[in-house]
């Protein structure tokens, strides 16, 4: 989590940047192309973003890729997108470990076929070192997903005499969400012109700042990545206290 008494000025570089890669379907529609072909293009675009978040300096993205709600698409258009998940990992790992970047996927992963769920375990186990930057990948992911998976585990704990209900406060939860660990994204990036979160980090969004694009993911380039962190480092942050106050701490 990012603390409350962290420093309320934004670095102009987010930590921790969060993005809904939207309007894959529009890109390919309005160039009559069938829907696949925007979501091989977004995986370009995804390469591109992650390069840069690289070169910026960025310590954690986190990538909104499959949605718990996404398996209610068309079964063909699931299956593409499995199919290009399968894919991705192949060609892209290799960069990936040479740029010192750690893969972790978090969401409902027992969904996946076995294929992809191993592709995903050997990932994480062959990046696991890597501390350059994080590429953290919400596949099968839901916010509501993770909250209630962190609950019924908690609750679990409590039945097996391992924890105090009592005990239970914000920072006892967020250990058994499926983000543990990582701290809440500082900027949240949304493409494709729709503002909403769609069941994307519901709880470590609390304090994020928010960034909307009306670029379709495909096109979503450096000049658009540095526009957002120009905005984001505009903000005051301010977690609840007054301008005043934080403006005397700065
Ligand atoms: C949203 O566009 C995009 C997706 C559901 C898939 C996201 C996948 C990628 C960007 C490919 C690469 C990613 C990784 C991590 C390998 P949409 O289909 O909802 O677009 P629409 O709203 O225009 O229909």
């Amino acid at each position: 989590m990012t603390a409350l008494t962290d420093t309320a000025t934004a670095r102009i570089v987010p930590r921790h940047v969060a993005i809904v890669m939207d309007g894959n379907g529009r890109w390919a529609k309005a160039r009559h192309l069938p829907r696949p072909a925007g979501h091989w293009q977004g995986l370009n675009a995804t390469r591109r973003v992650v390069r840069l978040c690289h070169e910026r300096g960025v310590e954690v993205l986190t990538l909104f890729a499959f949605s718990s709600e996404n398996w209610r698409r068309p079964t063909w258009e699931v299956g593409i997108l499995m199919e290009l998940f399968v894919t991705a990992l192949k060609r892209e790992l290799t960069e990936l470990v040479n740029r010192g970047v750690r893969l972790r996927f978090i969401g409902d992963r027992a969904a996946f076929s076995e294929r992809l769920q191993r592709q995903i375990a050997e990932a994480e186990a062959l990046t696991e070192a890597n501390t350059r930057m994080q590429l953290v990948i919400a596949a099968s992911y839901g916010g509501r997903w993770d909250i209630v998976q962190a609950a019924q585990r908690i609750a679990e704990a409590a039945k097996a005499g391992q924890i105090d209900p009592a005990a239970v406060d914000g920072a006892c939860f967020e250990q058994y969400l499926s983000t543990a660990g990582l701290p809440d994204p500082d900027l949240l990036i949304r493409t494709g012109g729709e503002k909403r979160i769609s069941n994307f980090l519901l709880w470590q969004l609390a304090y994020t700042e928010f960034f909307f694009s009306d670029s379709f993911w495909p096109d979503f380039d450096a000049a658009e990545l540095d526009s957002a962190f120009e905005s984001y480092a505009a903000r005051q942050r301010r977690f609840g206290r007054t301008g005043d106050q934080v403006a005397s701490r700065a």
